[in-house]
């Protein structure tokens, strides 16, 4: 049997065996997400965020995770190598910051020619 996770915003979806790490489906997927410490919950850059109906599609929060992420927890706040899929799961990856601040910067410019 295999579950399977959906990867926002791209909306990239990968069937994975249950137990699957979201940081191996994204990679399986062809999704980058950026790690530092090779998935041992040290480094924080593999965060994701998950919306309450799909919460229970991935495993507990590891003792790593609540050490970490604190209250993001509560706001849905995931690390990928830690959560594993056990249901039809879905994700939202955060904004690329190089991306986010090209579009910051285009908003700005935008907003400067209407002057
Ligand atoms: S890969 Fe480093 S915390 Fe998940």
């Amino acid at each position: 049997m295999e579950v399977q996770i959906t990867f926002l915003p791209e909306g990239k979806t990968v069937k994975v065996r249950p137990g699957t790490t979201v940081l191996r489906a994204a990679r399986e997927a062809r999704i980058h997400i950026a790690t530092r410490c090779g998935g041992t919950a040290g480094c924080l850059m593999c965060k994701v965020q998950v919306d309450e109906p799909y919460a229970a599609a991935l495993t507990p929060p590891t003792d790593s995770e609540r050490r970490k992420l604190g209250p993001l927890l509560e706001q849905g706040t995931r690390l990928s190598c830690q959560a594993k899929i056990v249901g039809q799961a879905q994700v939202k990856l955060p904004e690329d910051p190089l991306k986010a601040a090209i579009r910051k910067q285009l908003a700005k410019e935008e907003d400067d020619s209407l002057w």
